[in-house]
This record gives C-alpha cells, sequence and structure tokens, in this order.
C-alpha cells in the first residue's frame, strides 16, 4: 500500500484508489458514506441524493483510476481507520489544472479540524507531484466548513452561480474557488513524503 503523508502532520494520510481495489471492508464503508445523507447533502449533487449499492463503488473506482483523475482514501493514521475520500479529478496536461474535492465520510471525524490538513497533501500533490499551476473547486454557499477550509488554505472565490443548488427543498448559491500553485505555497508547509509498506 502506497501512502502520501506530509511529515508536519503525520495523522492524516492519503492512499490511492489503485491500491484498495480488493479490500472489501473499505469498500463497504465507503457505500455507508456516500449513503449518509448527512454526509452528502452538502455535496449538493443530485447523484450523491439517491440511494447507492455495490455497483457505484466499482464505478467510483473506476473513474477515480483513470488518467485524468487521481482517487485517494484519507486514512487517520492514529486511529488506523480510513474516514473518507480526497480526489483531484479532470487533470488536464494542457491547462496544467485540476477540479478537488473531499468528503470526511465518517461523521465522527467532522469538526476536528482534518478538512486543512487533507488539502495541504492533496494540494502538495497537485503541485509538486502532478507540477500543476491552478486547482479549481466549489462547494455550496451554506458549506460553512468547506468555505473556511478553503480560506485557510488560500483559495480566492472567483464566482457564484445564483441559486444553482437545490438541496432539502430550497435553492442556493454555489461557489467557486481556485488556488495558484505559488498561492499555495505562500501559505502553507508540506514536506511531502510517500511510503510503501
Ligand atoms: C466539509 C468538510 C470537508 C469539512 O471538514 P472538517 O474536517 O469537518 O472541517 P473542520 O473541522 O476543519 O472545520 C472547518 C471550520 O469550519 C467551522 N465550522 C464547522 N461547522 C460549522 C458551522 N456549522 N458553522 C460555522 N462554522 C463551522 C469549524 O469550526 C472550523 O473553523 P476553524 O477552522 O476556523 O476552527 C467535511 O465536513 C465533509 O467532508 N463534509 C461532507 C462532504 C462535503 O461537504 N464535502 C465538501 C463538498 S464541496
Amino acid at each position: 500500500m502506497m501512502s502520501i503523508r506530509n511529515s508536519l502532520s503525520p495523522d492524516i494520510e492519503l492512499v490511492p484508489f489503485a491500491d484498495m481495489r480488493d479490500n472489501a471492508a473499505l469498500k463497504v464503508a465507503y457505500l455507508s458514506w456516500l449513503n449518509d445523507m448527512d454526509v452528502v447533502r452538502s455535496i449538493a449533487s443530485p447523484v450523491l441524493l439517491a440511494p447507492k449499492g455495490p455497483e457505484f463503488i466499482e464505478d467510483s473506482f473506476k473513474r477515480f483510476t483513470c488518467p485524468e483523475c487521481r482517487g485517494f482514501f484519507i486514512r487517520f493514521a492514529l486511529d488506523n481507520a480510513f474516514i473518507g475520500t480526497a480526489k483531484l479529478d479532470g487533470i488536464s496536461e494542457y491547462t496544467r489544472s485540476a477540479w478537488d474535492g473531499i468528503m470526511i465520510g465518517d461523521r465522527r471525524y467532522h469538526g476536528r479540524g482534518l478538512a486543512p490538513k487533507v488539502y495541504r497533501l492533496l494540494l502538495a500533490y497537485a503541485f509538486n507531484v502532478l507540477s500543476l499551476r491552478r486547482v479549481n473547486s466549489g462547494c455550496n454557499e451554506r458549506n460553512i466548513p468547506m468555505i473556511k477550509t478553503f480560506q485557510h488554505i488560500g483559495y480566492t472565490l472567483e464566482g457564484r452561480l445564483r441559486q444553482a443548488d437545490y438541496i432539502d427543498g430550497e435553492y442556493s448559491d454555489h461557489l467557486y474557488f481556485g488556488i495558484l500553485s505559488e498561492e499555495f505555497r505562500a501559505a502553507n508547509d508540506v514536506e511531502l513524503m510517500t511510503e510503501e509498506r
């Protein structure tokens, strides 16, 4: 199993989807996260609102291991537990950019300040390993923990699609954020380590 760590905050690791294909227990946990409405509601994606079965997990593995995507499971090393997923999607070698995403699927790990640690790793990988210039992201206007995470990391709010999301019978705005490699480096200390075990 390959894992990526920041030696400055070793409690969080990213493990590629490609290394976890045969982990049946993890697939069961992943499906439970995706069927937890309190987790997926704030992602504001209609696809995620319907009940999902094991075929959804297999499709996710295909998607997150294709050439223009890097999907990772988030591992909380102190508990030896997988707690969610993070990804870079739509990786373009032409514009040297990608879209990011995070889901801390195990709600016991929400509100513990882990999202910025995951983002530091994910973006260090994007900028230092993949040599991207820019990472794009977005979230619903009511997803305060996500907005605060973007602020902590140094993203700029670049756009607002008015009433583009529909959550629990109400329309709300979708916000778009972006960060450039030099902005990330100026605001974050990361010592990236890759480990094989
Ligand atoms: C969004 C998500 C990644 C945030 O991760 P997290 O580790 O729980 O977030 P944190 O604990 O770092 O909290 C971030 C900040 O939001 C604050 N916060 C959390 N809930 C809040 C609320 N309801 N109101 C105000 N502030 C809140 C925290 O106090 C923290 O502020 P601080 O950094 O200034 O102390 C995580 O909750 C998650 O995966 N949610 C489900 C999926 C999702 O929404 N993904 C993103 C889709 S775009």
